[in-house]
């Protein structure tokens, strides 16, 4: 799909590409573990799919829905949980999964929240960080990319609910 306004950032190989050494990285690391993947919708839909097809392990799938407050408080940091996990994870290691993390804010709060029903373990990959809006700090054990502050869409991320569906990220140009 070509949209006009719509600039390429990573095209479907490179992030195919990245996508396949993140998932070799996480299939080392959790050998021999119970391991709970966990997507937060919507965003993550997509990576989260090639995510776990590039994982070569028994791993167990679960998801994650959240909502800022109004439209315009997202920097509150007050983030609602719209949909819980449907199995508990107490003793079992956890692999948080976003499309990417802006502020961290919602990660930080995901963390603290998932944090209290004590699982082995809790680690974050995302696809994508935006170091320059960072504002509070969050380790990414496995992130696909770093990108400039631009207003970026596709593979998943939205502007106002379009361009999920492009199989690249690409830059909105002009929306930032
Ligand atoms: C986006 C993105 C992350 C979050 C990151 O989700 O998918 O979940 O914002 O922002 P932050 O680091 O500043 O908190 P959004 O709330 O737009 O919902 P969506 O996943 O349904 O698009
Ligand atoms: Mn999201
Ligand atoms: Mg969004």
């Amino acid at each position: 799909m070509n949209l006009p306004g719509v600039k390429v950032l990573h095209d479907e190989a490179a992030i195919a590409a990245r996508v396949g050494e993140l998932g070799t990285r996480i299939t080392r690391d959790y050998q021999g573990k119970e391991l709970v993947v966990v997507g937060v919708l919507k965003g993550s839909f997509m990576f989260f799919a090639d995510l776990v097809r590039a994982i070569d392990l028994p791993i167990s799938i679960d998801f994650l829905g959240v909502a800022s407050y109004g439209g315009n408080t997202k920097s509150s940091g007050v983030v609602q949980l719209t949909s819980d996990l449907s199995h508990p994870i107490t003793g079992k290691h956890v692999l948080l999964v976003e499309d990417i993390v802006d502020t961290g804010l919602t990660m930080r709060y995901l963390l603290d929240n998932l944090a209290t029903r004590h699982p082995a373990s809790l680690a974050v990959c995302s696809l994508l960080e935006k170091p320059a809006r960072m504002r509070v700090p969050i380790e990414i054990v496995y992130l696909g990319f770093s990108i400039p502050d631009e207003f970026v869409v596709g593979y998943g991320l939205d502007h106002a609910q379009k361009y999920r569906n492009l199989g690249f990220l690409g830059i909105l140009e002009g929306a930032v």
